[in-house]
């Protein structure tokens, strides 16, 4: 099985790039023992802001190509969203407004886990609602979200993994339903 994990935001220090990491690991250690692991991260895919005259002038950037194709060559999503006022980050957006262009489709029905994380009470659960709303448009296949904050209480930074036994539950759940109907590892 081919995991890919990323933070949607494009900070180096991503508590949610760690986050999908960590998630990500669980799943290769414990649930689909052996599988493949690729990160992605989001600084690797940046773009002009998208608008429909620099897609007719220039065409759709390489970048949006190789974004498209990570999710192609993945049997299973694991992805974090970072919540900006709210919503997705700006550097998260301008990949997939690009990347749509290539094909709606964008998550292309992969068997997906979708997570979100912050210094807040709620986790960035407001992003990740909308994420998990749109996904069905977008081609997704969400199998299970979980928000996790306040980061500094449910993340041990230490061990660099979940420290809530009720998300801890929660993520092996969530990752046991990536599992189903996807290939054999
Ligand atoms: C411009 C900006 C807006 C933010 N808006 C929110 C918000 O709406 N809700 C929230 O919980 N945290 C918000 N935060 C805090 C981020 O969730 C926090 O910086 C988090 O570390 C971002 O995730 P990342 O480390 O993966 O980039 C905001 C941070 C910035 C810089």
């Amino acid at each position: 099985m081919h995991i890919l994990a990323f933070g949607a935001s494009n900070s180096t220090t991503s508590i949610n790039a760690r986050l999908a990491r960590h998630a990500s690991q669980v799943m290769a250690t414990e649930i689909a023992k052996g599988a493949e692991i690729h990160v992605l991260d989001l600084n690797e895919f940046e773009m002009p802001i998208y608008s429909p005259e620099r897609e007719e002038a220039h065409g759709i950037p390489g970048a949006a190509h190789a974004f498209h194709a990570a999710i192609q060559k993945a049997d299973v999503l694991i992805i974090s969203y970072a919540e900006h006022n709210g919503s997705y980050t700006a550097a998260f957006k301008n990949i997939l407004d690009w990347t749509s262009r290539i094909n709606v489709n964008v998550w292309q029905d992969k068997p997906a886990l979708f997570m979100s994380a912050s210094g807040g009470e709620w986790g960035g659960g407001t992003v990740l609602a909308t994420a998990a709303e749109a996904a069905p448009y977008l081609g997704g296949d969400v199998r299970a979200h979980l928000a996790v904050g306040p980061w500094q209480e449910k993340f041990n930074e230490t061990t660099e993994s979940l420290s809530d036994p009720e998300l801890i539950e929660k993520l092996r759940d969530g990752l046991k339903l990536l599992t189903s109907e996807t290939l054999p590892a």
